[in-house]
């Protein structure tokens, strides 16, 4: 039911030459993945150039954040309109550098992924404590508070249209990674609340991936897990060699899809 994704979250990095030449190379390496589906997030700026190597490519371009109207007097944001005009076909949301360094709120990104979900963008929420959350028991708790506060109000239907990322903060850039039983008991947790949310089976059908130093030499491990349905992934997207391999180390095995 779930084909693993995964995702090259870029960051703020690549102008237009390094852009282009990136995703050339990704794309040239992933002619026709077989078992998952790419995705390729780069800054705003990069957007239309990306865009124009992927197209007729099976990899889907993605945004890193987006406002939640469609127009105004919002000097310096980007809404999903403008990304799905562009060709995005999914957007990054929540993503706890924007958590934690812009200061966005629940509330502001819940406002977010119904915006996305109007305009037929894939919202990828990511969910994930920090260490000293960790330290303190408490990643349960803050999981399931971004969780319900970032898909709240949205009717069953929408839910499925969602993916979410579990990145725990502590270990996002840092080489230290939640080991792959962590990252399914805390999947396996979002995936029940999903069902609550929803219903199980929609729960079933929504993919929850992981993100934090996941590199060519560990996603393989990620992978194996039932629960963990592709990742989500930051530095080692930067070279298209190491996010090639790491895509086709979480492809389903045989092309299957996970339950
Ligand atoms: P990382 O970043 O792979 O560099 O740890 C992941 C992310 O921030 O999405």
């Amino acid at each position: 039911m779930r084909t693993p994704m995964v995702v090259a979250n870029w960051k703020m990095h690549g102008r237009l030459a390094e852009a282009r030449e990136l995703a050339q190379a990704v794309r040239d390496g992933l002619k026709r993945p077989r078992g998952v589906e790419v995705a390729i997030c780069p800054p705003f700026t990069a957007l239309a150039a990306v865009a124009e190597v992927l197209a007729g490519s099976p990899l889907m371009l993605g945004a890193q954040n987006c406002h939640w109207e469609e127009s105004g007097a919002f000097t310096g944001e980007v809404s999903p309109a403008m990304l799905a005009e562009l060709g995005c076909r999914l957007v990054v949301l929540g993503h706890s550098e924007r958590r934690h360094i812009s200061r966005e709120t629940d509330e502001e990104i819940s406002r977010k992924v119904a915006a996305a979900l109007r305009h037929r963008l894939q919202p990828v929420l990511c969910v994930g404590e920090t260490a000293e959350e960790r330290r303190q028991g408490l990643t349960f708790t803050v999981v399931e508070g971004q969780l319900r506060a970032g898909l709240a109000g949205l009717p069953a239907e929408d839910l499925v249209r969602c993916t979410i990322a579990y990145e725990p903060v502590w270990a996002i850039g840092t080489g230290l990674t939640a080991t792959p039983s962590q990252a399914a008991e805390v999947h396996g947790y979002l995936r029940g609340l999903l069902s609550e949310l929803g219903s199980k089976e929609s729960a079933q059908a929504v993919r929850i991936l992981y993100g934090g130093s996941v590199k060519p030499d560990n996603a393989g491990l990620f992978s194996q897990e039932p629960e963990i349905d592709g990742a989500l992934v930051g530095g080692a997207s930067l070279q298209a060699a190491s996010f090639i391999t790491i895509a086709k180390k979480s492809a389903a095995k045989s092309g299957a899809s996970k339950e």
